[in-house]
């Protein structure tokens, strides 16, 4: 199977990646493609001397590939999508952009293209990573099985009906950066008590990582677990109570999500 990426940045090379780990296909059919030879460059060098491609030819790129992984950011769509027309005909396309509709991408592309959509998140580069798909009635049972064994060789994958992707967006799309922010605040709290820099950052992180794997593991709620560290007259219970002052943690990562989701919705009306 031949799989052709255009754009060849972090999402492209941590895809690829995973596509030649999971054994979906092995480095010699794989083609990229990037706006210079020079940046694609490091996707080639993933797969020392095992025959991945880079080309200019995008349309050459969509009539060789039997999967053409759209790793392009969505400005870019409305100068790529046109010169694919033809050469889409009947082709599947896995999309990774925020904000554009399969419909949107459709339209662009030939009528009998088939477009799946993801949401991947950056932790897919370490193979940690949480996506979700979804496609319309066009896309058959043995597309989505492919577009699964893809993104799950790269973290979790979740198959998703295309109205939940905007909030999909704001949770996982757009988490890790609330995560590192979320670190940074603990640091910065921590220095501010008077703990060196270095040390408040590796025992901020080790706290997220644990925390986050205690969870994976467990089978309680993050309350439930929350409420086992919490012993009565403690520490963590003097903590927590700030947290939880006036609903201030829960408001504030609504107000968070949604400003995120209102922003994928405009993306997806095509506000710039
Ligand atoms: N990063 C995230 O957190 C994240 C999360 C979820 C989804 N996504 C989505 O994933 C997609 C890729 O993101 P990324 O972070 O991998 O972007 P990136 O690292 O900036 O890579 C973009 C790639 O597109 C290439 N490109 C630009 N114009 C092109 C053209 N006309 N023809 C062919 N290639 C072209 C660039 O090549 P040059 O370097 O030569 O310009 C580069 O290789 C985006 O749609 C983004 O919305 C990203």
């Amino acid at each position: 199977m031949t799989i052709g990426f255009i754009g060849a940045g972090k999402m492209a090379r941590a895809l690829a990646a995973g596509i030649v780990r999971a054994g979906v296909a092995s480095a010699k059919d794989l083609v990229c493609s990037s706006r210079s030879e020079k940046s694609g460059q490091p996707f080639l060098d993933l797969f020392p001397g095992a025959g991945a491609r880079w080309t200019s030819d995008t349309v050459q790129l969509v009539r060789e590939s039997d999967l053409v992984i759209l790793a392009i950011k969505p400005q870019v769509f409305p100068e790529v999508l046109p010169l694919l027309r033809e050469a889409s005909a009947g082709k599947l396309f896995l999309s990774l952009a925020a904000g554009l509709t399969t419909g949107k991408i459709g339209a662009g592309l030939h009528p009998t293209a088939r477009i799946v959509r993801a949401m991947p998140n950056t932790p897919m580069q370490i193979g940690a990573g949480a996506s979700v798909y979804a496609g319309g009635p066009a896309i058959t049972a043995a597309d989505f099985a492919l577009i699964d064994r893809i993104l799950a060789s790269t973290g979790k994958a979740w198959r998703v009906d295309e109205s939940q992707i905007d909030t999909i967006t704001a949770l996982s799309g757009s988490g890790p950066a609330y995560v590192f922010h979320f670190m940074d605040a603990l640091i910065q709290a921590a220095v501010g008590l008077g703990l060196p820099e270095k040390l408040a950052r590796e025992l901020a992180l080790q706290t997220v990582l644990g925390s986050a794997q205690l969870a994976a593991q467990s089978s309680l709620t993050p309350l439930e677990l929350a409420a086992q560290v919490k012993s009565p007259r403690g520490t963590t219970l003097a903590g927590c109570a700030v947290l939880e002052e006036h609903d201030a943690l829960n408001t504030l990562m609504a107000r968070c999500l949604a400003a995120a989701k209102t922003r994928a919705e405009e993306l997806a009306r095509g506000d710039s």
